[in-house]
C-alpha cells in the first residue's frame, strides 16, 4: 500500500489575471520505504508539489493522503504536529536558525516535540555528515555545503517516516553529493524511511528506486524498477 498518495492535486497561486497554475491534476503514489526522485525543469512545480506533500501549504484542489489519512482534513495546529512527528524536510534554502549552534539546530525539532535526543544515533549521523568538529559553531560560520549538511542532519534527527528533500545536494560538489545521497539512502533503508527528493541531476535521480518527471505542473513520465 502507498504510504503517500496524491489524488487530483491542483495548486493555483494568486487570483484572476495574475493567477499561476503550478500543479494540475497530479496523481502519484509512493510505497513505504521507497526512494523516489522528482525531476523537472525550473518552474515546473516540483517545490510546490513537495510543499503540498508535507502539508506546508494547502492545495487549490485534490488531496494528499499519508498513511491512509487525508492530511488537509486536519486544522493548522493538527497539521503542524503531524508534520513535526512524521516528516523531515530538507529545503532548497537551508532555513537554519542563525543564533543557534549547529548542535542546537539539529536537535531543535526533537526539543520542540519534548523528546529526548538519541545520542548514539545523533553521533553517527553527525560523523557520517562530517559535522563532528562543527557542533558548537553558528550556521553563519559554515560554508554553504556544510550548512546544507546541517539541514540534512536536522531532517534526519527525529527519524521521520517520510523525508522530503528539495535539491538536498544543490550546493555540494559531485563527490560530496554522492556521499550525502548514499547516507540518505542508508539511513532511509535502516529506519524504513520513505524518501521523496527533488533533483535537477539525472545521475542522482538514477540512484533512486523510481523517478517521477514533472513538466508544466503535470506528471509527464516516470520509471519504476
Ligand atoms: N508563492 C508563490 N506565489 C506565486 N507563484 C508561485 C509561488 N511559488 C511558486 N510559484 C510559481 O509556480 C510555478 C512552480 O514553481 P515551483 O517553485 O514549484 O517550481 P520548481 O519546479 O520547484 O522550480 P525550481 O527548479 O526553479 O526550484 C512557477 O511558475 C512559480 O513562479
Ligand atoms: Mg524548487
Amino acid at each position: 500500500m502507498a504510504i503517500l498518495e496524491t489524488i487530483a492535486l491542483t495548486k493555483i497561486y494568486g487570483r484572476g489575471a495574475q493567477s499561476v497554475p503550478a500543479l494540475d491534476d497530479v496523481n502519484i503514489g509512493v510505497e513505504e520505504g521507497e526512494f523516489v526522485a522528482i525531476i523537472g525543469t525550473s518552474g515546473s512545480g516540483k517545490s510546490t508539489l513537495l510543499h503540498l506533500l508535507g502539508g506546508l501549504d494547502r492545495p487549490t484542489g485534490g488531496k494528499v493522503i499519508i498513511n491512509g489519512r487525508s492530511i488537509f482534513d486536519l486544522n493548522d495546529d493538527e497539521l503542524t504536529v503531524f508534520r513535526r512527528r512524521k516528516i523531515g524536510f530538507v529545503f532548497q534554502q537551508y532555513n537554519l536558525v542563525p543564533i543557534l549552534s549547529v548542535y542546537e539546530n539539529i536537535t531543535l525539532p526533537i526539543e520542540l516535540d519534548g523528546n529526548r535526543v538519541d545520542k548514539l544515533y545523533l553521533d553517527k549521523l553527525v560523523k557520517t555528515l562530517g559535522l563532528a568538529g562543527k557542533l558548537d559553531q553558528l550556521p553563519g560560520q559554515l560554508s554553504g555545503g556544510q550548512q546544507q549538511r546541517v539541514a540534512i542532519a536536522r531532517a534526519l534527527a527525529t527519524k521521520p517516516s517520510i523525508i522530503l528533500a528539495d535539491e538536498p545536494t544543490g550546493n555540494l560538489d559531485s563527490r560530496t553529493s554522492q556521499d550525502v545521497i548514499g547516507l540518505l539512502k542508508l539511513t532511509s533503508k535502516q529506519f524504513n524511511q520513505t524518501m521523496v527528493m527533488i533533483t535537477h541531476n539525472e545521475e542522482i535521480a538514477q540512484l533512486a528506486d523510481s523517478v517521477i518527471r514533472i513538466g508544466d505542473g503535470q506528471v509527464i513520465g516516470g520509471s519504476r524498477p
